[in-house]
C-alpha cells in the first residue's frame, strides 16, 4: 500500500474520535505555532491539515482571517462546525487549490508527518505565501516517545508484530532536529530553524485508550483494530501496567508530548 492510500484510510471517518482524544493533546502546540508564524489581528492565515479546526479556532480568536484545508471530508465538516464561518477546503497536500502569494502565514500542526512528499508540500506552502510571509510546522519528534509510544510499547509487550503492509512515514527520518529545518530550507525557506516543543498532556487513562487505540485513531489504533478480542485484552493489560509510570495522584496520566517546531520566512 502506498503512503497516501494508507493515510486516506487512516483518517477516514476519524474526526469525532480524534477530536475527543488526540486533539486535546495537539492543542498544546497551537499557541507556540501561531506565535512562531506571527499570527495576530488581520493576518491572512492558511491552516493546513486543520483536522477539527483547533488551530483555526485560535487564529480566528486572535483576529486573523483564516482559510483551512484538510484531505478528510469528516475533518473538514467538523472544522466547519467548530469554527462558524471558517473557509474550509478539501484538498490533499501537496495539492493546494489556492492562489500564489495569498497568505501572510501558513501553519500546520502535525500534518507534515502525514504527507508522502513533504518536500513538495513545503514548496506548495512557499507558493501560497507572500514574500516575507511565515511558515510554522510541528511534528512529533522521532523516534516516538512519551504519549506517542505508550500504546506502541503495549503492543510490543503483548507480542503483536508491526504489520508488513503499513508504510513507513518519511518523518521517521525527518522528525529530528536538523533534518526538519533542512526540509524547509531546501524548499524555499532559507532562514529556517527548528526547536524542541515539550508539554505534558493530562488525560484519563481509559479515555486515552478508548479515543485512540480502541477508536482506530493513528497507526497504533489501526493495529489494535486488526486484533481478536483476547489479543486486545492482552494489549490492554500491558497498557494498564505501562501507564502506571505516568500516573498522577488524581488518577490521570501525565503524558510527555515531545514535538518539534520548524519555522521559516518566505
Ligand atoms: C494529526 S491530525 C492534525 C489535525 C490538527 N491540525 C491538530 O492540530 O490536531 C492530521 C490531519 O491532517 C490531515 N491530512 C493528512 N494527510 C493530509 C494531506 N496529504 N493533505 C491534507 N490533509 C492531510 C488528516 O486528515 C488530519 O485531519
Amino acid at each position: 500500500m502506498d503512503f497516501d492510500t494508507y493515510e486516506r484510510d487512516l483518517w477516514d471517518g476519524r474526526a469525532d474520535a480524534y477530536q475527543r482524544g488526540f486533539a486535546r493533546m495537539t492543542a498544546g502546540s497551537v499557541g507556540p505555532l501561531l506565535d512562531a508564524a506571527g499570527v495576530g489581528p488581520g493576518t491572512r492565515v492558511l491552516d493546513v491539515g486543520t483536522g477539527p479546526g483547533i488551530v483555526s479556532a485560535e487564529a480566528v480568536r486572535r483576529g486573523a482571517s483564516v482559510t483551512a484545508v484538510d484531505a478528510e471530508p469528516t475533518m473538514a465538516a467538523t472544522a466547519r462546525a467548530n469554527v462558524p464561518g471558517l473557509d474550509v477546503r478539501e484538498a490533499v497536500l501537496p495539492h493546494l487549490p489556492l492562489p500564489d502569494a495569498a497568505f501572510d502565514a501558513v501553519v500546520g500542526n502535525f500534518v507534515i508527518n502525514h504527507v508522502s512528499d513533504p518536500d513538495a508540500a513545503v514548496r506548495a506552502f512557499a507558493r501560497v505565501l507572500r514574500p516575507g510571509g511565515k511558515l510554522a510546522l510541528t511534528c512529533w519528534e522521532m523516534p516516538p516517545s512519551g504519549a506517542l509510544s505508550l500504546v506502541t510499547e503495549a503492543l510490543e509487550e503483548a507480542g503483536v508484530p508491526f504489520p508488513d503492509d503499513i508504510p513507513t512515514s518519511p518523518f521517521m527520518d525527518l522528525g529530528k532536529r536538523g533534518p526538519f529545518a533542512a526540509l524547509l530550507r531546501d524548499a524555499g525557506f532559507p532562514d529556517a530553524s527548528d526547536a524542541e516543543l515539550r508539554w505534558t498532556h493530562h488525560v484519563d487513562p481509559e479515555d486515552w485508550w478508548t479515543t485512540g487505540a480502541l477508536a482506530r485513531v493513528g497507526t497504533n489504533g489501526v493495529i489494535v483494530s486488526r486484533q481478536d478480542a483476547p489479543t486486545v485484552a492482552k494489549i490492554k493489560t500491558a497498557y494498564d501496567r505501562l501507564a502506571t509510570r505516568y500516573a498522577t495522584p488524581d488518577g490521570l496520566l501525565a503524558l510527555p508530548a515531545n514535538a518539534l517546531i520548524a519555522t521559516g520566512t518566505r
